[in-house]
C-alpha cells in the first residue's frame, strides 16, 4: 500500500517540487492550498503531475495559519487516505522589511504563517503518528533562521522558531518512532530570487562555494530523503541545502 504524505503550501514552487517528488516515489500525495483560487491556478495541475507516476493526489484547502482550519485539513486528509505517514511543513511567506521600519502586522504575519502553522499542524497530525507509532515530519526553516538576514528579522526569527520546535518535538516524539527534521534551503531558484535585482543576485551567487543557486529538487531531495527508511536513525537535525553558502 502507498504511504500518504501530506504537504502544506504545496500549490507552486518547492512544495509543488517536494509533491511531485514523493509521487515519483510512489506516496500518494496530499496537496494543500491556501484557496479555492490556488486549488484552480496551480494546485490542480500538481495534483495531475503527481498522477502521472500512477499514485493518487488531491487538493485539499486550508489556512495553515489557522489552528481550526489545521484540525479539519488533517481529518480530511486522514478521512480520505486512511492515514498520514509524513507531513511536509512546507507554507511560508516573506514580507521584508527593515526593523526600524517594520509595521506590528509584517511581524505578526509572518510568524503566523512560518512558525504558527508548524505547531498547528504537528500539533493536530502527532496524534495520528503518535497512534500509528509511526510517522516522519519535515519543517522547511531557512539559512537566515541560522545566521539571521538583514530586512528579514520576522522571517528569521520564524525560521529560528522552526528549528526550535523540531528539536523539542523531536525529543517528545522520538520514543514514540516518529522522527522529526528541518531542511534550511539558502538560495533557491523560484520566481522569488529571479525577481532580485542582477546585481543583488550576482552577489548572492558569488558567495556560494558551487557558484550556483540551488534548484527545488536539491530541497525536495532533501525532504524526501529525511522522510524515508534510509534516514529512521535521523532526528532533531537541520539539514542545511546551500550550496556551500555558509559554513
Ligand atoms: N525560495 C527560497 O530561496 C527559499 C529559501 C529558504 C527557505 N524557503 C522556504 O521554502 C518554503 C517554500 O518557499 P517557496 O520559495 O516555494 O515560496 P512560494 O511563495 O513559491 O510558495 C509558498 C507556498 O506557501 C503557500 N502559503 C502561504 N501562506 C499560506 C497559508 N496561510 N496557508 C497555506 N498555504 C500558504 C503559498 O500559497 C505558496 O504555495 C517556504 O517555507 C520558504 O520560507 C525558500
Amino acid at each position: 500500500m502507498n504511504k500518504i504524505v501530506l504537504i502544506t503550501g504545496a500549490s507552486q514552487g518547492i512544495g509543488a517540487c517536494i509533491a511531485e517528488t514523493f509521487a515519483e516515489k510512489g506516496y500518494n500525495v496530499a496537496i494543500n492550498c491556501r484557496s479555492q483560487n490556488e486549488v484552480e491556478n496551480g494546485g490542480n495541475s500538481v495534483a495531475e503531475n503527481c498522477r502521472s507516476h500512477g499514485v493518487e493526489a488531491e487538493c485539499f484547502i486550508a489556512d495553515v495559519s489557522n489552528f481550526e482550519q489545521c484540525a479539519n485539513l488533517v481529518k480530511e486528509v486522514a478521512e480520505r487516505f486512511g492515514c498520514i505517514d509524513v507531513l511536509v511543513n512546507n507554507a511560508g511567506i516573506t514580507r521584508d522589511g527593515l526593523l526600524a521600519l517594520m509595521k506590528e502586522d509584517q511581524f505578526d504575519s509572518v510568524i503566523a504563517v512560518n512558525l504558527k502553522s508548524v505547531f498547528n499542524m504537528m500539533h493536530h497530525t502527532a496524534k495520528l503518528m503518535i497512534k500509528a507509532r509511526k510517522g516522519h515530519i519535515v519543517n522547511i526553516a531557512s539559512v537566515a533562521g541560522l545566521y539571521g538576514n538583514p530586512g528579514q528579522v520576522n522571517y528569521s526569527a520564524s525560521k529560528a522558531g522552526v528549528v526550535g520546535i523540531t528539536m523539542s518535538a523531536a525529543k517528545e516524539l522520538g520514543a514514540r518512532g516518529i522522527t522529526v527534521n528541518a531542511v534550511a534551503p539558502g538560495f533557491i531558484e523560484t520566481p522569488m530570487t529571479a525577481a532580485m535585482p542582477e546585481k543583488a543576485r550576482e552577489a548572492a551567487l558569488s558567495g556560494i562555494a558551487l557558484r550556483r543557486g540551488g534548484l527545488p529538487k536539491d530541497v525536495a531531495n532533501a525532504v524526501t530523503f529525511l522522510a524515508s527508511e534510509e534516514a529512521s536513525y535521523i532526528t532533531g537535525q537541520v539539514l542545511v541545502v546551500d550550496g556551500g553558502m555558509i559554513m
